[in-house]
């Protein structure tokens, strides 16, 4: 059914103007003053977004779905991320592939794609987890890019688990360099958290709160310092995952100054809350520990203050959903055995406005750049990130009005807490489109699950101009 959408204020990362948005298929066609929905085809669905912001549908290019990791497995489905991720105005997911260390890429890259497709609602593409290299990987690896997954992710973290070793991470970078494509990454010296780890927890220093002294600031700039030389001597790109502090932030900006092409992620965990939290009495502190940590309360300012800079291009979730009770509880008496992540898909378009716009730490066009279309032009996820004519027909029309409080009684994330709990909402997503159909009115999710697509890929190095 064709759309219009009349008397929005479209704002995109660069642009702000009243105007119609006509949508037919999946795409956007016009963009015009006054449309008539007299002069269209019968049948057309008009939405009045008069006193509301037209903006491209978000995307959040960093979030686990299905993920085997620390002895269990994340709570969510695509069922319910991809609902979560509407309710909160983002259209587009791009899960971290994450195989265990014997798995073949291949294998686990059908995997990951079978529990998205037909179940998603949203639209989603993969970084390909790249945690061995060797000649079958390299193989397979050739043939994953092949078919539109434009990225590799490697973990400098989790010893023994899911990181990878210098070698691996040499050669997985000459590969990405060669192929074109972005290498994303998590940061942090695996040995230096191993062996914290072990000290604390024989010191007897063995609940949440310890969490963030066992990989502090500098473990993670180490971890930053480190991918740089590997990126500087093999030419590849490179986008530093869930930078969490301005130590981070300053390494990976020494390491453009040396020439290499990269971009900064931060996530909204690490904008809006701090290692207090984990520090919540009853091991209600377990709820906010993942990896970096929460940092000091002072590192916040210098990390929005980087995001208005433009040196952090982008704000994803690193949503990895854990449920409190049964989950995160296996790590009672123990830290390091707490499954690590915020679950946040739902949350972060609302929170990075209410924290960020309202508050005037940043303006709408960084808002709208760092949520949706920086990861669009990195990731090279075509049709997406921009409102013009072509472009997909994924459209949030935001009520900036709008006051409400979140809860884990009412978010459709499946997890059994909420890591903002009671917080309030100045603004949401009241409709929401992915390529031209209607899944969220008036704030209810409403569209059919397993309309999601896997979306193609433009290579980083050929970003807009060809496929890979
Ligand atoms: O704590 C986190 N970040 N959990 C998910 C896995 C990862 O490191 O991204
Ligand atoms: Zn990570
Ligand atoms: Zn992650």
């Amino acid at each position: 059914m064709p759309l219009l959408i009349k008397n929005g204020r479209i704002v995109t990362a660069t642009d702000d103007y009243h105007a119609d948005i006509y949508c037919e298929g999946e795409t956007i066609t016009r963009i015009e003053r006054g449309i008539n929905p007299g002069g269209l085809p019968s049948g057309v669905r008009v939405i009045n977004a008069d006193g509301h912001f037209v903006f491209p549908g978000f995307i959040d290019p960093h979030v686990h779905v299905y993920l085997p990791f620390m002895g269990t497995y994340a709570k969510d489905t695509w069922e319910t991320a991809s609902r979560a991720a509407l309710a909160g105005g983002t259209t587009t997911l791009i899960e971290m592939i994450c195989p265990g260390k014997a798995e073949e890429p291949l294998a686990a890259f059908e995997t990951w794609l079978s529990k998205a497709r037909g179940v998603a609602s949203c639209d989603y593409s993969f970084h390909m987890g790249v945690t061995r290299f060797d000649d079958l990987a390299e193989r397979q690896l050739r043939e994953i890019v092949g078919r539109g997954i434009t990225s590799f992710k490697v973990f400098l973290a989790y010893k023994g688990a899911l990181g990878v070793d210098d070698r691996e991470l040499y050669r997985t970078l000459r590969l990405a360099k060669e192929l074109g494509v972005v290498v994303t990454a998590h940061c942090e010296n695996e040995t230096l958290v191993a062996e914290r780890q072990a000290e604390l927890i024989a010191a007897g220093h063995t609940g949440p709160e310890y969490h963030e002294a066992s990989r502090p600031v500098r473990v993670e700039a180490e971890g930053v310092q480190h991918l740089m030389t590997f990126a500087e001597l093999t030419g590849a790109s490179v986008y530093i995952v869930h930078t969490s502090c301005r130590e981070a932030v300053a390494e990976a900006v020494r390491g453009f100054s040396r020439g290499v092409n990269g971009w900064i992620e931060v996530v909204l965990p690490h904008l809006i809350l701090d290692e207090s939290f984990a520090r919540k009495a009853g091991f209600e502190g377990a709820k906010y520990v993942m990896s970096p940590p929460l940092r000091d309360a002072a590192q916040q300012a210098p990390m929005w203050d980087s995001l208005r800079a433009g040196n952090i291009s982008t704000v994803a979730t690193d949503h990895a959903p854990f449920d409190f009770e049964s989950q995160k509880s296996m790590g009672k008496g123990d830290f390091t055995k707490i499954p690590n992540g915020i679950p946040s898909v739902e949350n972060r378009v609302d929170l990075l406005y209410t924290h960020g716009v309202c508050t005037g730490r940043i303006d709408l066009h960084t808002f709208v750049n760092a949520a949706s279309t920086a990861a669009a032009r990195i990731f090279g996820l075509k049709g997406k990130g921009v409102i013009s004519p072509g472009a997909d027909a994924d459209l949030v029309v935001y009520d900036p009005t709008y006051r409400g409080t979140i809860s884990a009684k009412t978010h459709h994330m499946a997890t059994d807490y909420s890591a903002f709990e009671g917080w309030e909402v100045r603004g949401r997503a009241s409709y929401v489109s992915v390529r031209g159909a209607v899944m969220v009115e008036q704030g209810r999710v409403t569209g059919v699950a397993g309309q999601g697509r896997l979306v193609p890929r433009l290579c980083a190095s050929s970003a807009h101009t060809s496929r890979c």
